[in-house]
């Protein structure tokens, strides 16, 4: 086992993972970032150091502090990678085992041996008492963006069961240092349905835990699983900004929470939900839990906003076969135009007209299928609707692809109406407890995908209907919370652990039919952007971010989803909604604001009048052409959208390599009619020339055409007298490397 590669003396660490050759410290080194682990003497382990990036192996010390009181022992300050239930820990802590006689506390130790393969490290702890019980913590080094994942494995070696009841992923601990950081701040995510990822700011109080989670068995709206930690601006804050964030990589419920002690001291400690959860591990057996993937920055929320998309854009592109070497295809999708009232005379007729516009996938939403008119009824019968679709589906995929199309549809298959086929034949394959009403929401019941005739029967049928229908796309849709979750099927397990089976059976399920058809894309939709957590985005192409497609209310949510999804992920759609008898959004500030990730057009294409056709397809001609700056860059909020009466919003995405930028800027309205200032880019070369061209409201005539030198642009940057005056306008700016 190579444990070291560089002597002490040796300046210059390289990106990887270091131990120490003397002491059992071992050094996690990013491109900007360094996070130390170490073992105490005691074998407690403890992290040392995550912060700026060190150029040497210091000897850190690994020693706990001595108690500052007898009520304020030291094990509970003390920075534990992984704080179980017990001994004298009032800290939050992460995992809690019961044991077969009773014992409900561990004293998990260092057991002296450690493997580092590449970027991976694993510590092998063991409780002192129990020795068969064997506690691996992993770690993985992203090393480009600054990030490490986090994650375990908990091996039961005892002749007998053993219950975890709480299984938190990991505890991280962000540093203070005198006037520095003592005020913090934590950036959450909070939402409902139609208006996901608000992003929240709170100022973190000693003596207040702060929780953010989803209780529902899913990630869930209502708030994402993601933080940022970061210092409140003061008068000697010197102009970077160290920020702390992370996020995890689960589908199901999940929390996430922060304390700190008055010295300023923060714990941050996530996973998933403990409330109801449990496991139970037999001889042999181990359990895993999702990963925390965490980063710093000292570049502020802008370097967040960089560093946690481009890590799961890496993971994605990693995993998912079709991520490797298209873009991210520009979509039509007409439920919002005609909702369940889709026939296959109507929709080859959307077919024709998606065309010529430059669509590239066409998708039939939900109603295709069993006795579905409305949502009381089909959910679970996934069988061709004959009376809308005499032919079947086929008959539309063959004449998009005819035309240069995908074809995609729609699947709800975590979903059963009371009234369906399905139901009927197997009630008992909902989610229920015998004597206690069923609870519907949207009119369904959840399947408990926890039974394996569950997933094969959908399985089977998914399968089958990509296969006959030569399907390239289905949009994966969930439109309840879960309740009742249980485990009838197998009396014998941990009733507990049916949160977990939920979201492995759903990863199962979307893994297999990921394998079997390598080229099928795959969009995770939950009434919206209730399911765009890393955990599924790393395995699919793209999300449905929100099914509010208002421009303007979408800005707010964008502004809170870029925190976390990389920009060809997130997708938007162009429709008419927020439009009546006295408002009136243009197209041109629709596709602006889409034109921060995947494009997509949910228009009703029968209605439209005049010159739209023309318009759109001349929005999606200048997004393929500008798309791999959007789809590609990164996503920066040059002015974040305020509820101010003018709501104005500008983003910026960037080419990697800085040759090229598309800027998106927004204004509402202009109450006085006074121009907004000049809008100033970020992370160009400033030496170079950059060739601008501005467009507003019509994507075939450019505003304005100039040069500008990278200092100019961001120094003074760009003047947009077009949004002055009026309602809802935008425009758009493209620069590159002249
Ligand atoms: C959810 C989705 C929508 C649409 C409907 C269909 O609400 O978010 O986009 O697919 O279901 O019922």
């Amino acid at each position: 086992m190579m444990l070291w590669k560089n002597k002490n003396t040796v300046t210059g660490l390289s990106t990887g993972i270091h131990k120490h050759d003397k002491f059992n410290t071992w050094f996690l080194v990013t491109d900007a970032s360094t996070y130390v682990v170490g073992a105490t003497a005691e074998g407690y382990l403890v992290n040392l150091h995550w912060g700026a990036r060190l150029e040497q192996l210091d000897n850190l010390n690994a020693t706990l502090n001595t108690d500052f009181s007898s009520q304020d022992p030291a094990i509970t300050m003390a920075k534990e990678e992984l704080p179980i239930f017990g001994g004298l820990r009032y800290r939050e802590n992460a995992l809690k085992i019961e044991l077969p006689d009773g014992t409900r506390e561990l004293n998990l130790l260092y057991a002296g041996d450690a493997n580092v393969t590449g970027n991976h490290l694993d510590l092998h702890l063991r409780d002192g008492n129990h020795t068969d019980l064997l506690v691996t913590l992993h770690y993985e080094v992203d090393a480009e963006n600054d990030i490490i994942r986090r994650s375990y494995t908990v091996r039961n070696g005892l002749k007998k069961s053993i219950n975890i009841s709480k299984a938190l992923t990991a505890a991280w601990h962000p540093p203070t240092t005198l006037g520095r950081d003592d005020k913090r701040e934590i950036v959450t995510l909070s939402g409902e349905w139609n208006a996901e990822t608000n992003v929240e700011t709170t100022v973190l109080r000693p003596g207040v835990r702060h929780v953010v989670e989803s209780t529902r068995g899913f990630t869930a709206h209502a708030s994402f699983p993601y933080f940022a930690l970061r210092s409140v601006a003061d008068e000697i804050s010197n102009g970077e900004q160290d920020v702390y964030f992370g996020t995890l990589a689960w589908s199901g419920g999940w929390e996430i929470s922060a304390q700190m002690n008055p010295e300023g001291e923060v714990r941050i400690a996530g996973g998933i939900q403990h409330l109801d959860f449990g496991w139970t591990l037999e001889h042999g057996e181990s359990f895993t839990t999702p990963v925390f993937a965490a980063g710093y920055t000292n570049e502020g929320m802008s370097g967040a906003r960089k560093r946690l998309p481009r890590h799961t854009r890496k993971y994605q592109k990693k995993n998912v076969k079709t991520q490797q070497k298209d873009y991210n295809p520009v979509l039509y999708n007409s439920w919002e135009a005609v909702a369940f009232n889709v026939t296959a005379e109507k929709q080859l007729e959307l077919v024709e007209k998606a065309a010529p516009l430059g669509v590239e996938l066409f998708v039939i939403d939900d109603g295709w299928f069993g006795a579905r008119d409305n949502d009381s009824a089909g959910l679970g019968d996934w069988y061709v609707n004959k009376d809308k679709f005499p032919n079947g589906v086929k008959p539309i995929a063959d004449r998009a692809h005819a035309l240069g199309m995908k074809f995609g549809i729609w699947f709800e298959p975590e979903g059963v109406n009371p009234n369906s086929d399905l139901y009927r034949a197997h009630p008992e394959w909902a989610f229920h407890y015998p004597g206690i009403p069923r609870y519907e929401a949207r009119n369904e019941l959840s399947l408990n995908l926890g039974i394996p005739e569950v997933r094969d029967y959908l399985y089977k049928r998914l399968h089958t209907i990509i296969k006959e229908n030569d399907v390239d796309y289905i949009k994966w849709d969930m439109n309840r919370p879960f309740a009742e979750v249980s485990m009838l099927h197998d009396n014998g397990r941990n009733p507990r652990e049916a949160y977990v089976h939920i979201v492995n059976g759903y990863y199962d399920l979307v893994d297999r039919l990921k394998k079997d058809f390598p080229d099928l894309w795959i969009e995770s939709c939950s009434s919206g952007g209730g399911r765009m957590d890393m955990g599924i985005v790393e395995r699919v192409d793209q999300v449905w971010t929100s099914d509010n497609t208002r421009p303007d209310g979408r800005l707010f949510i964008q502004y809170g989803a870029s925190l976390f999804l990389p920009p060809r992920v997130m997708y938007g759609w162009v429709t008419e909604s927020g439009n009546d008898d006295n408002v009136k959004i243009p197209l041109s500030f629709r596709f602006h604001t889409s034109f921060m990730g995947g494009l997509g057009i949910g228009s009703n294409l029968n209605d439209f009048k005049g010159t739209d056709m023309e318009e759109t397809k001349n929005w999606i001609k200048l997004y393929k052409e500008l798309r791999p700056v959007i789809q590609d860059g990164d996503l920066d909020w040059l002015v974040p959208p305020s509820r101010l009466s003018d709501l104005t919003a500008v983003t910026q995405a960037t080419a990697q390599d800085r040759s090229e930028a598309v800027v998106l800027a927004f204004r509402h309205r202009s109450p006085f009619n006074r121009p907004i200032p000049k809008v100033r880019l970020r992370n160009l070369e400033a030496k170079q020339m950059y060739q601008v061209r501005i467009w507003l409201e019509d994507a075939t005539k450019t505003e304005d055409t100039y040069e500008m030198s990278g200092a100019l642009l961001m120094a003074q940057g760009i003047s947009l007298p077009g949004l002055n005056s009026g309602m809802f306008r935008s425009a758009l700016v493209h620069v590159k490397k002249a």
